[in-house]
């Protein structure tokens, strides 16, 4: 989507598709929405879906299809081993990234499952820009540790550096050094750093960290299941890209890594993985896995139907026009929330607005929550669902006491193609009411913590009526049913 020029109204995002299928949602009244979130354990991975209006909580499998995407679903070739659809799909993923061995996997976490169980011993150390919660879970199940080595910027809230997802290269050496290469299992690079705020990484930083990774012999691993708001931010914001094709800009990324994988609920449109492997050795190494994990190795856990839809997604992803969608509604978003003097996380990257709950919310203490009290608050005032990237998206340390999130997020996520700008223009407004009402929200308390990934399951309870008072303050502005 090229930036479409105005004559007499202020600029806005334009769509570059038309809308062919749509889904009736609905508003629940203020009321029914309190009765929810109890029934929900104040956390909104609880929620049923039809009682939601705007579901912001992740870009993952929800993404809309194109009339292509759908079409090509009917030729779908079934078959337990040597389906044709995965041929297609192996051959056009070599084409785009250049590397010949592909095994497939139902999501991206399991690709990360194969990955880990491969190449992770106990007390091996993996390095990251930024850690995912699956990724890093999968490397300690295993008893190995990450070591996130962002840029200093990547953790600044409010700024300007265009690649607050670029690693620190220093740190990279300092780490190698001290863990000594042999005890680190590989280098993995995210693109549009999830758990910071979808923000990207520099082709240039790419390069740089994984020459210094084989330098010292290290695997190198990208997971590019956010790499198309990527592709987006390196050809609009690195000037040395600018005259590069999105294919060209994919083909120099992947030359730099021995293994790529990704989520295809986001990279593709659809929903799957896979693992993208160089070296035929590790390949053949690794191909045993699939088959006692996922399913057999011409679908991996995959239905053929989606694998085929995602061939003709990918193909979509290296249309700028295509992935530019969600990076611009996501920046008119978190300007508009900006200039209303909201704490967002800037500049906006890929994936959703990320409101900054710390600062939001900075009467409510760490230990009760912030983001998760924003997020809840949130489905009261107005039915959008987002999603909590905070503490309660870290696990307690050993002794027991809370990992304090380095940022405290609330995520409302743009799934492409689905949402309008009227839609967009409501979440804006009603964030904006919730900070002017911020001091009627308290904290939350877990009623159920489970160990492993609390964010997923867990129950919670707020720390007094405040979900009460916030009601009635919503319903004097907008009515029951608002
Ligand atoms: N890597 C990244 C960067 C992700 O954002 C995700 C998923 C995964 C791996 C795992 O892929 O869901 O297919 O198993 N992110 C989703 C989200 C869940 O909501 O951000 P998956």
């Amino acid at each position: 989507m090229p930036e479409i020029k105005f004559y007499a109204r202020k600029a806005v995002p334009v769509e570059m598709h038309k809308v062919k299928i749509v889904q009736k949602l609905s508003l629940l009244p203020a009321r029914e929405r309190l009765q929810r979130m109890y029934e929900a354990g104040f956390n909104t991975f609880g929620l049923h879906n039809s009682d939601i209006f705007m579901d912001m909580l992740t870009d993952s499998g929800v993404n809309a299809m194109s009339d292509n995407m759908q079409s090509a679903m009917l030729r779908a070739d079934d078959a337990y081993a040597g389906s044709e659809t995965f041929y297609r799909m192996r051959d056009k993923l070599e084409e785009i990234f250049g590397i010949p061995h592909l095994l497939p996997a139902h999501q991206g976490r399991a690709c990360e499952h194969i990955i880990a169980q491969h190449f992770v011993k106990s007390g091996n150390c993996v390095i990251m820009n930024y850690h995912f919660t699956t990724s890093k879970a999968h490397v300690t199940r295993l008893g190995g540790h990450v070591e996130e080595l962002i840029c200093d910027e990547g953790l600044i809230t409010k700024s300007q550096n265009p690649f607050k997802g670029n690693i620190d290269l220093d740190k990279v050496r300092a780490c190698v050094e001290k863990e000594g290469a042999s005890n680190i299992a590989y280098l993995r690079i995210e693109a549009g750093t999830n758990l910071i705020g979808g923000q990207p990484i520099s082709y240039a930083n790419m390069k740089a960290a994984t020459e210094l990774a084989k330098e010292y012999g290290i695997l190198t691993v990208l997971d590019a299941s956010l790499l198309q708001d990527n592709l987006y931010f390196i050809k609009t914001r690195e000037d040395a890209m600018q005259d590069k094709s999105i294919r060209e800009i994919t083909r120099m990324i992947a030359d730099l890594f021995d293994i790529v994988y990704f989520s295809g609920r986001k990279f593709g449109f659809g929903r799957g993985g896979g693992i993208l492997i160089r070296d035929e050795k590790i390949f053949h190494d690794m191909e045993d896995l699939i088959p006692m994990f996922e399913g057999f190795l011409t679908y991996g856990g995959m239905s053929v139907k989606e694998m085929e839809a995602m061939i003709v997604g990918f193909d979509e992803t290296m249309d700028m026009d295509v992935i530019s969608q969600a990076p611009q509604f996501i920046r008119h978003c978190v300007n508009a929330l900006d200039e209303m003097g909201v704490p967002v996380i800037t500049p906006a990257g890929g994936l959703g607005a990320h409101l900054n709950a710390r600062e939001i919310l900075s009467h409510v203490p760490a230990e009760e929550y912030p983001a998760g009290a924003l997020v809840a608050a949130l489905y009261l005032c107005g039915g959008i669902r987002g999603m909590e990237r905070g503490t309660m998206s870290e696990e307690r340390n050993p002794d027991g006491s809370e990992r304090i999130a380095s940022v405290e997020m609330v995520r409302l996520a743009f799934p492409r193609r689905v949402f309008t700008l009227g839609q967009t223009e409501f979440v804006i407004d009603r964030v904006k009411w919730l900070y002017d009402h911020r001091h009627l929200v308290g904290g939350l308390k877990f009623t159920h913590e489970p160990k492993t990934m609390r964010f997923f399951t867990g129950k919670l309870t707020p720390t007094s009526d405040w979900p009460e008072k916030l009601v009635e303050a919503y319903i004097a502005d907008f009515g029951e049913e608002g």
